[in-house]
Formats: structure tokens, C-alpha cells, sequence
């Protein structure tokens, strides 16, 4: 492999595990970040965020002296190769805030040669590539420019980023080919090019709203399996069994909801990007308002269990497992877990809450109460554990020790739906409850 100088510009949860992936191939990896927060860990071979490996990885870039971050972009000076993973967020519109995107082009063009490969992995409505980062670069220098969505999912992103195929759209067939050779040369993937820039924003898109609009599918299942009293996920696993197209029908799971930095955004993305075109696209509003039902819909499950008849909630407490938005990772932006635990501590239950991947910054993003790491003393005279993220921890405990440290009848919420039946059958055996979203 060709070794490069490469600048990540942003080097927040993916460009912490792009720039220390590629540091770990043989890149020299410089990470431009604004969060001193972020430096400080880094340089200290520490990860922010709680990925799984990431910790390990940073420390063997930094020991190998292949990674350095810093606050000064200056030091991106010499780079062959700019990535740019800053955040695109929505504005109050529910549309795209490009102001990031374009406040990294400006800082980096000084810093671009004829030449300089420039790759944007930030999620973008389409045209950004073209309309707002290349007349910003092209002041400077004829850069080669393309799009290359991230599609890697929180949990397994070192995985991801190293397996899943890499979609390379340019502004033109030179900087399509110079940015799919550098992925090809760095990660030995599939390369997936598209015929422009643009394209390639879409299938970013395109990905996210098929995601959120088959979990709000497997939601709206979810509620119509709990008035027929039947299990959903019976109903899924057989429904996807049946071949459609190139594949089979793949419905995804319902849950307690959908969270994270991506999910809850894309789809307004795709929103946006209609009604530029004079569109109104029914698919991502239903989609969002699906998903974005299913917490409250989660903590009506549990009171019409723990109260059904409307009693005082008062002395009733309710163990919560998990805060972060997602399974073995503790990211809580946008977590659907907040509007849970708002639900239930409207409703007057007494809440204790636990999160073994949580930093305490992120626990903040959610809740101002203690969170614990300490599961059994969370869950001792319980009267529900509310499994809201299926972290391995939790899927580690035994029925037996469930049994034993929750009130007798206590309720087992699956907002993740990690129980077999097995299991399921088991905690009856051992006087719990069982309910989950859709069985
Ligand atoms: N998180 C995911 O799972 C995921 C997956 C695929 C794609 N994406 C997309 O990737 C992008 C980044 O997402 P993220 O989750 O890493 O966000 P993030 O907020 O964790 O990271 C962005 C980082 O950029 C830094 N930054 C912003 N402007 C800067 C500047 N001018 N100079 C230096 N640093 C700057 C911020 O301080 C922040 O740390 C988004 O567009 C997102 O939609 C995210």
C-alpha cells in the first residue's frame, strides 16, 4: 500500500475510527478537531467514545506514532490525502445545517495542492459535494473531489468500516478513480463508484430511509401484534422467509425506538430534498412519526402492566437497563430512552437507572439522576427491569439472579428483544412477567 498523509478533518465518533483505522494501515494520520475534550484523549491513547476496540486501536496508533490529533490545522500542511467527517445536524426546519461542511472546506483550503485528494464523509444532501465544497476548494487549487458515504453502525464500526463496500462518487471520472484506488489500496474492499457525486449522496440516503422506514414497519406490527395478542417476532422471522426480488423480504425488529445521530435526521434529509424539488414525500415524515411514537408506546406498555387499572404509581420502582440509543454502545444522542424515562417519571414511578457504557457526559445527554454501572444493586427490589438497550452485560444475567433480586411477579420490559423463548419461559418458571414490544 501506498503510505499517505492523511488529514481528518473532524475527529468526532467516525472520524475517530476512520483516521485510527487508516493510521493502523500504514497512513501518517492527522486529526483536525475542535473539541479539546476529544485531543486530550486521543493524545492520551484514550478513545472518547465507547466503541468496542477502539480503545485498543487508538493506543496502538498513538504508540506506533502514526496518529497524532491536534487543534491546529496547520498541521495538515504537506497532506496528500483531506477526509471530512464533521456534523451535519438538522437546523430548526427540520432541514440540513451545512454550516460545518463548509466552515472544513475553508479551513483546509489553504492547505490543498493541485492534485490533493478531498473526500467528504459527512451525510450530505445531494449537490454538496459539487455546489458547496468545490467552488470553496477550486479558489485554491483543482483539487480531486468525491463523495464517499459512511455507512458503518454504531456497536461494530471497526467492523463495518472494514468490510462494507465503499460507494465513490466524483465531480469528475478522475477524482471517481483516484478516490475509489485510495479505498481499494487502503482497505482492500469492494468499491462501489456511481456515476457522480451526487448519486453517491443519495445512496447514503437512500440506505437510512429504507433502515427507518423498515423499523417504523416492524413498529407498526409490533402494536397490531400486541391487541391480537400474537408474537411478532414469530411473524417477522417467517415472513422473511420468503424471496423477493434478489433477496428475501427482511423486515428488521421493533424495538423501544429509534435513536443515534443518523437515523433521526436522514430520512428529514430526504424530506428536505423533495420540497427543494417541489415534492411532498410521504415516506420520511411517516417513517419518522412511526419511530418516534414507539417510546411513549414503550412506556404505556409498562404502566398497563405494573398499574393497569390506573392505580398509584407512587411506590412502584422501575429498574432501567440501558440508556444509550443502541446495543454495546454508549452514544445516547437522540436516545429514545430519554423520552421513556421522561414518561415514566411523569407518571410518578421511582426510577433507578443503569448504563455500564455510558461516560458520564452522555449520561447527561439523557438524564440528570445518578447512572449506575453497577446492575445487580439497580435491579435489587425492583418491580420492572426495562431492558432499553440490549447491552451484553444485561443479556449475561441469568434468570436466576433476575429472580432473585426483583420483587416476586416483577416485570422483565424487552426493549430490545433479546429473550428466547427459552428464557422467557424460564423467568415465568421463576415467577416474573415477560413482555416486549410486539410479544
Ligand atoms: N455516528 C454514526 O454512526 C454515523 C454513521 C455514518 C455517517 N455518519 C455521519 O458522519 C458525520 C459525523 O458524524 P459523527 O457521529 O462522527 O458526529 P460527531 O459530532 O461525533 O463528529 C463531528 C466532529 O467534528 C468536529 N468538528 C466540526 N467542525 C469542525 C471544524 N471546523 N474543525 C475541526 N473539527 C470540527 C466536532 O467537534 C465533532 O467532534 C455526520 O454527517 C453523520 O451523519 C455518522
Amino acid at each position: 500500500m501506498k503510505k499517505t498523509k492523511v488529514a481528518v478533518i473532524g475527529f468526532g465518533y467516525i472520524g475517530s475510527v476512520i483516521g485510527s483505522v487508516l493510521a493502523d494501515r500504514g497512513h501518517e494520520v492527522i486529526g483536525i478537531e475542535k473539541d479539546s475534550r476529544i485531543v486530550r484523549a486521543i493524545n492520551e491513547g484514550h478513545s472518547p467514545f465507547n466503541e468496542p476496540g477502539l480503545e485498543e486501536l487508538i493506543k496502538r496508533v498513538k504508540d506506533a506514532g502514526s496518529l497524532k490529533v491536534t487543534e491546529d490545522v496547520s498541521c495538515a500542511t504537506g497532506c496528500d490525502v483531506f477526509i471530512i467527517t464533521v456534523g451535519t445536524p438538522l437546523d430548526e426546519n427540520y432541514g440540513p445545517d451545512l454550516s460545518q461542511i463548509s466552515a472544513a472546506a475553508q479551513l483546509i483550503k489553504p492547505y490543498v495542492r493541485d492534485g490533493s485528494l478531498v473526500m467528504l464523509k459527512s451525510t450530505v444532501p445531494p449537490g454538496t459535494t459539487f455546489g458547496i465544497v468545490r467552488p470553496i476548494l477550486e479558489e485554491t487549487a483543482k483539487v480531486c473531489l468525491a463523495f464517499c458515504p459512511e455507512r458503518l453502525a454504531e456497536g461494530r464500526a471497526i467492523q463495518e468500516f472494514l468490510n462494507i463496500p465503499v460507494v465513490v462518487g466524483g465531480i469528475d471520472e478522475k477524482s471517481t478513480e483516484t478516490a475509489a484506488e485510495f479505498w481499494r489500496d487502503s482497505l482492500g474492499v469492494e468499491v462501489i463508484t456511481t456515476g457522480d457525486a451526487q448519486s453517491a449522496e443519495m445512496v447514503k440516503l437512500a440506505d437510512n430511509l429504507w433502515i427507518d422506514l423498515n423499523i417504523a414497519l416492524a413498529g407498526e406490527l409490533a402494536k397490531l401484534a400486541d391487541k391480537m395478542n400474537i408474537d411478532v417476532l414469530e411473524v417477522i422471522n417467517a415472513a422473511n422467509s420468503l424471496p423477493k426480488g434478489t433477496h428475501n423480504v427482511n423486515i428488521l425488529v421493533p424495538s423501544v425506538g429509534v435513536g443515534g445521530y443518523c437515523l433521526t435526521k436522514d430520512p428529514w434529509f430526504v424530506h428536505s430534498m423533495g420540497k427543494r424539488y417541489g415534492l411532498d414525500l410521504k415516506i420520511p415524515r411517516a417513517s419518522r412519526e412511526v419511530n418516534d411514537s414507539m417510546p411513549d408506546y414503550s412506556a404505556y406498555l409498562i404502566d398497563s402492566i405494573l398499574c393497569p387499572h390506573g392505580e398509584a404509581r407512587s411506590g412502584k420502582k422501575i429498574a432501567v437497563l440501558g440508556i444509550a440509543f443502541k446495543n454495546n454502545t454508549g452514544d445516547c444522542r437522540f436516545t429514545p430512552t430519554k423520552p421513556v424515562i421522561e414518561k415514566l417519571e411523569s407518571l410518578g414511578y421511582i426510577l433507578k437507572i443503569c448504563d455500564p457504557w455510558t461516560t458520564e457526559h452522555d449520561a447527561r445527554l439523557v438524564t440528570n439522576r445518578e447512572v449506575s454501572r453497577n446492575i445487580k444493586e439497580t435491579l435489587e427490589g425492583a418491580d420492572c427491569a426495562a431492558f432499553l438497550a440490549g447491552h451484553r452485560e444485561f443479556q449475561e444475567l441469568s434468570i436466576t439472579e433476575l429472580a432473585a433480586r426483583l420483587k416476586p411477579q416483577a416485570l422483565i420490559f424487552d426493549g430490545r428483544m433479546f429473550f428466547s423463548k427459552q428464557k422467557i419461559r424460564e423467568m415465568r418458571e421463576a415467577g416474573l412477567r415477560y413482555k416486549g414490544v410486539g410479544r
